[in-house]
């Protein structure tokens, strides 16, 4: 049975002891700066609060990085030292430096990280990509996300996060745009040059851009755009490819949720009911199924720390020089 340490207790922390019982792994140790936290949290597996980190991953076989992005070099580098293998939540990093620092680490001490990129393991995603690779829309031309709702700035709670911690905040361009840049990314190509704009709407907290748009072109030659927003009172969503013989797309009537493929081809086009429910979990439990299955046969994760940073750089073009005073460093 493989053992795990996650260090950081908050929210996605329960997500991820959650599917990693589910796969079988053993939540042996919790770390948290809260301890409180650590204890609730390893209590409700069966595992050990912990604040002796060293002994810790010494134990395990992974160790998952939970904590605020900005938070996260030097628990990277003990596990890497101790030829542990991580899983690291997106956006992987707050800072480029921290970011460069990730990717040396892994890369020296040759250690399969991986970037929590959930929405590559959703089942709408899988479908879409298995339509794109199958060659049904041809050449992708234009790529897009819009997902917009009542998230933070709109009537979502902030309370008692990082997120509110005027220190440690990163907005909508680099925490949550990280998704769809790596959605986006997956499915098109890489992104070459980009440009866009951010808007936050919480008073008493500035450096947090709840509202972000983005204009992409891709080294394919084609084009996107992505726009989200947390102050948007209707919650909306639809992502998708456009490509010369055709476009898929998945919609629905939440900031997450697919309930809609939508596929249109010069041969036929259709419409299929789903259920894809982000807050159901598949993508958590896919994302780790796929991260034990590398550890076990010595592979490197689908989305590494290269593709981490290179998110994270497009998420920097995206704020422009915007970020001083916009982004805690
Ligand atoms: N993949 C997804 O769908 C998804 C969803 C939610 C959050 N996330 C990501 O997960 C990360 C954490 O988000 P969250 O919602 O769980 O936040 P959270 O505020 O709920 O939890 C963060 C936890 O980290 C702890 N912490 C802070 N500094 C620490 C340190 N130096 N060492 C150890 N612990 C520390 C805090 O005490 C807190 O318990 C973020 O990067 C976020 O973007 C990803």
């Amino acid at each position: 049975m493989l053992n795990a340490l996650l260090i950081g207790a908050g929210g996605i922390a329960w997500r991820h002891a959650e599917s990693l019982t589910k796969l079988g792994v053993s939540i042996t140790y919790v770390y948290d700066i809260q301890t409180e936290r650590a204890k609730q949290l390893a209590e409700a597996y069966h595992g050990q609060a912990t604040e002796n980190l060293e002994a810790a991953i010494a134990e395990v076989q992974l160790v998952y990085i939970l904590t605020p992005p900005s938070k996260r070099v030097k628990y990277v580098e003990m596990a890497v030292k101790a030829r542990k293998a991580v899983f690291i939540e997106k956006p992987m990093a707050a800072t480029l430096e921290d970011a460069e620092e990730i990717v040396r680490l892994c890369e020296n001490h040759r250690i399969p990280c991986m970037v929590g990129f959930t929405q590559r393991f959703r089942p709408g995603y899988q479908i879409m990509q298995k339509i794109i690779r199958a060659g049904e829309i041809g050449e992708i031309t234009q790529a897009v996300s819009l997902r917009i709702g009542p998230g933070p700035g709109f009537k979502g709670s902030l309370a008692d996060s990082w997120r509110t911690d005027k220190n440690l905040v990163c907005g909508m361009a680099i925490e949550s745009l990280s998704h769809d840049i790596d959605f986006l990314q997956s499915l098109a190509g890489n992104i070459t040059e980009v440009c866009g704009a951010v808007k936050g709407t919480i008073e008493e907290l500035p450096a947090f851009d709840n509202n972000a748009d983005a204009l992409l072109k891709f080294e394919s030659g084609a084009i996107g755009t992505i726009t989200a927003s947390w102050s948007s009172a209707a919650a909306y969503n639809i992502k998708g490819v456009i490509g010369e013989k055709g476009s898929v797309f998945l919609q629905g009537d939440d900031i997450w949720d697919s309930t809609r493929l939508i596929v249109a081809t010069k041969e036929k086009a259709y419409e299929e009911e789903l259920k894809d429910i982000f807050n159901e979990g598949t993508g958590y439990l896919e994302e780790s199924r796929h991260f034990i299955e590398c550890v076990r046969m010595g592979r490197m994760p689908v989305c590494g720390v290269r593709t981490g940073k290179k998110v994270l750089e497009i998420s920097y073009q995206i704020l422009g020089n915007k970020t001083e005073g916009q982004t805690a460093k």
